[in-house]
């Protein structure tokens, strides 16, 4: 469960007025609205990227807004996989080393093997396999974007935050997109921000953002 109580966020403007919202376990959310009002900002406050000005966040029972830095940066590696808005493979290593970073984040008894598996499936599932030995630079937008999002989902956390996944996804990798979120549906937490209609149909309920407040559509 995820648990936003009385929070409010200002930048220059308030971005969240006092909101309050309870998403239940495995269920299937989309965050939409207007550019600017917040959509990334409440991601941000639920992966505890962003601090709330005022109120309490909770994920799991775990009462985020009170954790330390160090304790997280733990938390969100094992609970939340996060597709950000602007994607980040990390240049300096080819692909397969950037969907095995996840893995040694916190250091945990996983065979290499199993990790191994792991990314080949994941690889496969988004047709990179072929470049695994590439560095980030040297592949397509496509590519990257596919790379990125699978980096993002590999360790399979229970709560999947994903910003405008599908932003200069052509159609057949919007569908390898959808594939995998509706395989995930119902076992997942799942929260997207999208402006397109496309995952409207797997949605248990469709936010909306507006004037600081959040209501259901
Ligand atoms: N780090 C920041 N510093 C200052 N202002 C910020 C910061 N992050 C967001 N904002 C402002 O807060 C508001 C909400 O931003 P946010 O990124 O959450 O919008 P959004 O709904 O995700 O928009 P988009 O659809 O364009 O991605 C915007 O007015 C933005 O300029
Ligand atoms: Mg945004």
């Amino acid at each position: 469960m995820i648990e936003i109580i009385d929070c409010s966020k200002s930048y220059e403007n308030i971005v969240l007025n006092n909101v309050s919202l309870k998403i239940k376990d495995k269920s299937f959310i989309i965050l939409k609205g207007l550019s600017g009002v917040g959509k990334s900002t409440l991601l941000n406050i639920i992966a505890g990227i962003v601090k709330p000005d005022s109120g309490i966040v909770k994920v799991n029972n775990i009462e985020i807004t009170e954790l330390s830095d160090s304790a997280l940066a733990k938390f969100r590696n094992a609970n939340i996989s996060y597709i950000r808005q602007t994607q980040g493979l990390v240049h300096w290593l080819n692909i397969r080393d950037n969907l095995e970073l996840p893995f040694y984040i916190d250091a945990q008894d996983m065979e290499k093997s199993a990790i191994k598996k792991m990314i080949d499936s994941i690889s496969e599932q988004f047709g990179i396999t072929n470049i695994l030995k590439k560095y980030p630079e040297k592949i397509s937008g496509g590519q990257y974007q596919r790379a990125a999002i699978a980096s993002s989902i590999i360790k399979s956390q229970n709560i999947i935050l994903a910003d405008e996944p599908t932003n200069n996804l052509d159609k057949n990798n919007i569908k390898i997109l959808m594939d995998i979120f509706k395989k995930y549906k119902s076992k997942k937490t799942i929260i997207i921000v999208s402006h397109i209609d496309i995952f409207d149909e797997l949605a248990d309920e469709i936010l909306l953002i507006e004037n600081g407040k959040i209501q259901n559509v």
